[in-house]
């Protein structure tokens, strides 16, 4: 039997009540994250990865919220938790490294009492942690993300600490309450090629150490090719593909993955064009009440325009053996396409 999943999206939906009008950020997105696995998020800029995760830990800002669906965490749905009990699952059970590491950390305080902030902020009531066991645990977790001699350099502040150090303080002051979630949005993007790579290295060390379950939210599907266990691929709001990483990258199933893979550089390769996708995705206030992205179809056919096609399954014949006996059976591949996109094109 396949492990229950820890963090379960149920058609949730979170939108934003504008002058506008109201924008449908994540527009019933269902999603599954297993104990010790790591679910790569991607999609392009605006597609809803950020508001779903920030709606996880009910982080959105006004005004935005939570329209309906569950967030089902080991058996309890935070989308109607009290706050006082989401408050203790928050940065403990469930941490997220935001998307911009230079404006999350206080430019005033050390490196080591932001660190250990997290830690005494997190204690148990009752739990004895002074502040210099903190200091010491930051030094260890900072050690462990790859900050060399730690313990030296506790009492600096966060301009002495590169990019890609400071990024590896956000993820030590995420992991230090060693929670069994880490929400990860954009990691890498500020980085340069080399420590994206490090960090990359880094989240591998995280899950083989901390057995920590990953949810990975990039752009860039080169990034997650790497590192996740699974790819949900977000559209205007929606998952509109779902498989395990391989299988996604070998079969793609809908033509906005095929866009975005098409669109990945392959390094060393010279022959390689970088294809950008023609067009732009739809406005989130107006959507089509057919296929979102029809507008930048090559495959569309009529019905697209008015139908809206349900994430369905796209598997080929039989699922893959499993390699050992007790290894659960491989999840389906799901794509939102009414066109198999594998049949030849005329
Ligand atoms: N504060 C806000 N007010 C109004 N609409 C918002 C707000 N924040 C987000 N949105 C809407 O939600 C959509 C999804 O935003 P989100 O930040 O989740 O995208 P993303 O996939 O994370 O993009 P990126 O790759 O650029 O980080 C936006 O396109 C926008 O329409
Ligand atoms: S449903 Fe139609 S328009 Fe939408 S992705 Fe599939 S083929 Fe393209
Ligand atoms: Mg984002």
């Amino acid at each position: 039997m396949p492990l229950s999943p820890i963090l379960s999206l149920r058609d949730l939906k979170t939108h934003f009540f504008t002058r506008r009008g109201v924008a449908r950020a994540v527009d019933g997105v269902s999603l599954d994250l297993r104990p010790g696995e790591t679910l790569g998020v991607v999609g392009e800029s605006g597609s809803g990865k950020t508001v779903t995760s920030l709606s996880i830990l009910r982080l959105v800002p006004p005004p935005g919220r939570i329209v309906s669906g569950e967030i089902l965490f080991e058996g309890r749905n935070l989308a109607v938790l009290p706050e006082s009990e989401l408050r203790a699952i928050r940065g403990r059970e469930i941490s997220m490294v935001f998307q911009d590491p230079m404006s999350s950390l206080n430019p005033f305080l050390t490196i080591g009492d932001q660190v250990a902030e997290t830690l005494l902020v997190h204690r148990n009531q009752g739990e004895r942690l002074s502040r210099r066991d903190a200091l010491r645990r930051a030094a260890e977790v900072l050690g462990k993300v790859g900050i060399p001699d730690p313990a030296s350099r506790l009492d600096d502040y966060p301009h002495r600490f590169s990019g890609g150090m400071r990024q590896r303080v956000m993820i030590a002051m995420a992991l230090i309450s060693n929670p069994k979630v880490l929400i990860a949005d954009e990691p890498t993007t500020a980085l340069d090629v080399t420590i994206q790579a490090q960090v990359l290295d880094l989240f591998e060390r995280i899950k083989s150490e901390f057995h920590t379950s990953i949810l990975l939210i990039t752009h860039n599907l080169g990034i997650v090719a790497g590192i996740a266990d699974h790819v949900a691929v977000m559209y205007a709001g929606k998952v509109v593909e779902y498989a395990p990483t391989e299988e996604l990258f070998r079969n793609p199933r809908h033509p906005y993955t095929l866009a975005l893979l098409k669109a990945v550089p392959r390094p060393g390769d010279p022959n390689q064009t970088v294809a950008p996708i023609p067009g732009s995705p739809p406005d989130l206030m107006r959507l089509p009440p057919g296929c979102s992205f029809y507008d930048r179809c090559p495959f569309r056919e009529d019905r697209c325009k008015e139908e809206a096609p349900p994430l369905e399954s796209k598997e080929i014949g039989q699922p893959r053996e499993p390699k050992e006996p007790k290894e659960p059976r491989e999840p389906r591949h799901l794509a939102r396409c009414w066109v198999d996109v594998t049949e030849p094109r005329t």
